[in-house]
C-alpha cells in the first residue's frame, strides 16, 4: 500500500450534547431518566453545565494543544415541538462555532447522538420509516443555517451500540427487546444516513460526511479452533461491517470508536453472553473494561481494506477515576495509530473520549472517562496528569509530522 501523508492530522477530544450540556428536558432521554433512573439518582440535571461553560471549555481545550473538537448538536433542544426550530438555541450553536474557531479547533459535528425530541421517539423514533422525514428536515436545517461553519459532519453516533441497548438489550428508551424492531430501526438508520448525505450534498457539496462507527477488535479465544476463528468472522461481518456496508456509497470518511477487545469463544455454555469469553488476568477500566490499544491498529487496517476511505477515531478511552490507565493507554493507542498511518493506511486524527468527565447514560456519573475531572457540586475543572500527558505527546507527534513535509 502507497503511504498517503496528504491530509493535516487532527489532536483533539469529544464530547456529546445530552451528556455535557445539561437540560435536555424535551428529550426521550430526559424522560426516560425520569421514569426509570431516577431510583438510582441517574439523572442528567445539569449535566457539566456545557451549555453555559463551553468558551471555558474549548479554552482549556486549546490550552492543551488540541486543534480539533467533536461535538453534538441537540434535536431535541433545536426542535423540541414538531416543526417549532428555536432561534435562540440555533444561536447558541452559532456562539459555540465562534468559540470553536476562536480556539483553534477545527469542528466534527455531529447531527445525532442517542438522544430523540420526545415528541419523535412518541412518533415511533426510527421503527417508522415515516419518520425519516422528520430526521432529514432537522438535518437540511441544520446545514443550511450552519452551512459556513462545518466542514466535517457525523450523522449518527454509534448505530449498533444504540440499537443493540434501545431495541435487542431493552435498557435504554425506548427499552424494547424486539428482534423485529432491531432489524426495522437498522435499516432505517440506514437509509437515514443516505437520505441525509444526499440532501446535505446538495446544500453544500464540500461537506465531508460519514458516522461515528464503533467497532471492536475481535479475536479467538484459541488460535487453532475453526469455531472460534467462524465466531470471529460472523461477529465482524454483523456488528462491524454491516452498517458501513449499507451505506459504503455515501460516506467521505469513517470515524471509528474504539474501546473494546472481544474474545470469542465458541462454548454452548456462552451463548447467552454471545460467546465473548472474558480475560481473566487483563488490566481493566472502571466500566470492566478490558485495556487493549493495540486492538486500534487491525480494526484501521480492516477499515481502510475494505471501504478505502480516510479514516478518524472519533472516540476512544478509558473510565479511570484515578487517572492510573488514561496516559500510557493514549500513548500506546497513538503509537499504534502512528505505526498504521506507515504502513499507507489513510487515518487524519485522533478525537479522545472525552474532553470532559460527562454523564454515562444508563451508568449515571460514576465512569469518568475525562482529560478534565468535572466537580459535580461547583462545576469546578481540573486538568488531569493525563491531559497534559496527552499534550506532550501532540507536541512531539506535531514536530515528527511537520519535519516530514
Ligand atoms: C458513546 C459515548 C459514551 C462512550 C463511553 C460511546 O459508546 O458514543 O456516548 O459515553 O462510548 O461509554
Amino acid at each position: 500500500m502507497e503511504p498517503k501523508e496528504s491530509q493535516h492530522f487532527y489532536f483533539g477530544a469529544a464530547t456529546a450534547a445530552h451528556q455535557v450540556e445539561g437540560n435536555n428536558i424535551h428529550s426521550d432521554w430526559w424522560k426516560f431518566e425520569q421514569e426509570v433512573q431516577v431510583k438510582k439518582n441517574f439523572l442528567s440535571g445539569k449535566a457539566t453545565n456545557h451549555y453555559e461553560l463551553f468558551d471555558h471549555d474549548f479554552a482549556l481545550a486549546e490550552k492543551l494543544g488540541h486543534d480539533a473538537h467533536r461535538f453534538s448538536i441537540e434535536w431535541a433542544k433545536i426542535e423540541p415541538e414538531e416543526g417549532k426550530f428555536q432561534q435562540d438555541v440555533l444561536d447558541h450553536y452559532r456562539e459555540v462555532f465562534k468559540s470553536l474557531k476562536k480556539h483553534g479547533l477545527k469542528p466534527f459535528t455531529t447531527l445525532w447522538h442517542f438522544s430523540l425530541p420526545e415528541w419523535f421517539a412518541k412518533k415511533g423514533g426510527f421503527e417508522k420509516r415515516d419518520n425519516i422525514f422528520y430526521y432529514v428536515r432537522y438535518c437540511k436545517k441544520i446545514a443550511e443555517v450552519f452551512k459556513d461553519e462545518m466542514e466535517y459532519i457525523i450523522t449518527l453516533n454509534e448505530p449498533m451500540v444504540y440499537l443493540y441497548y434501545a431495541y435487542l438489550a431493552g435498557k435504554w428508551p425506548p427499552q424494547k427487546k424486539s428482534f423485529v424492531s432491531f432489524v426495522k430501526v437498522l435499516s432505517n438508520l440506514m437509509r437515514a444516513h443516505r437520505e441525509v448525505y444526499k440532501n446535505l450534498k446538495q446544500v453544500n457539496p464540500d461537506f465531508k460526511i460519514g458516522v461515528a462507527k464503533n467497532n471492536p477488535a475481535f479475536s479467538p479465544d484459541r488460535r487453532g479452533n475453526i469455531f472460534d476463528w467462524f465466531l470471529v468472522h460472523l461477529l465482524k461481518y454483523l456488528w462491524n461491517h454491516l452498517f458501513l456496508d449499507g451505506i459504503s456509497k455515501c460516506q467521505d470518511f469513517i470515524g471509528l470508536n474504539y474501546y473494546f477487545h472481544r474474545n470469542m469463544r465458541f462454548d454452548i455454555k456462552m451463548i447467552d453472553q454471545f460467546f465473548i469469553h472474558p480475560c481473566n488476568s487483563c488490566d481493566v477500566t472502571d466500566m470492566g473494561w478490558e485495556v487493549y490499544p493495540r486492538g486500534v491498529a487491525g480494526l484501521l487496517r480492516d477499515l481502510w481494506k475494505r471501504y478505502h476511505k480516510p479514516l478518524i477515531i472519533t472516540e476512544n478511552g478509558v473510565a479511570d477515576h484515578k487517572d492510573r490507565l488514561r496516559g500510557d493507554y493514549i500513548e500506546s493507542v497513538l503509537e499504534h495509530i502512528f505505526n498504521v498511518k506507515k504502513e499507507g493506511v489513510d487515518v487524519f486524527g485522533y478525537l479522545h473520549w472525552s474532553l470532559t468527565d460527562n454523564f454515562e447514560w444508563a451508568d449515571g456519573y460514576d465512569p469518568r472517562f475525562g482529560l478534565i475531572e468535572i466537580h459535580y457540586g461547583n462545576f469546578v475543572r481540573t486538568v488531569r496528569p493525563s491531559a497534559y500527558k496527552y499534550e506532550k505527546l501532540i507536541k512531539s507527534y506535531r514536530k515528527t509530522l511537520t519535519d516530514k513535509s
